[in-house]
């Protein structure tokens, strides 16, 4: 296994560790502010990439109207594992999924959310380009929320 694929991979204590420091520390301020600029959008259904153990799509199963279906996705299945297990507080569908091959058709979802990817650089804008593609619109223009950080 190269250097390259063991920093893909959150797996083991990763996702505990994960969830327990860095959310509350880095992440979960940025929470707040992606889920409002949703709420205030007619929506129906959100696709969120990079969800990791899931403290943007707990908030979002909270504040959206439950009529909006919310697809959670990451590319390591532990992460998405926790996630699951913490749950939310209605129903979301966990799907294993890398950001660079989405597995959904051009126009699926009418907004695509993600946080913490700011740091990936030309790699982050590529993922969230490919979700413009599902939401149906081309880039550079589509992304309805896209956090950064
Ligand atoms: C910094 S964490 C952010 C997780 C979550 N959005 C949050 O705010 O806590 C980055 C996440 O990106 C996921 N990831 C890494 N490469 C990915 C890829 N190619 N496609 C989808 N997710 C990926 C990791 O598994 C990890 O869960």
């Amino acid at each position: 296994m190269s250097n390259r694929d063991t920093d893909k991979a959150f797996a083991g204590s990763i996702p505990e560790l994960y969830d327990t420091y860095l959310v509350p520390l880095i992440f979960e301020p940025y929470v707040a502010d992606l889920a409002n600029r949703l709420a205030s959008r007619s929506l129906t259904r959100v696709l969120e990439i990079a969800a990791g153990t899931g403290v943007v799509t707990r908030t979002l199963a909270s504040v959206l109207p439950e009529s909006v279906s919310i697809v959670a996705t990451d590319l390591n299945q532990p992460m998405l594992d926790l996630a699951s297990a913490v749950g939310t507080k209605r129903p979301v569908e966990w799907r294993q999924a890398d950001a660079m091959k989405l597995p959904f058709r051009d126009g699926t979802f009418d907004a695509v959310v993600c946080c913490g990817i700011g740091s990936w650089g030309s790699w982050g804008a590529r993922c969230l380009s490919n979700g413009d593609y599902v939401m149906g619109v081309g880039p550079p223009d589509g992304v309805t929320a896209a956090g950064g950080c």
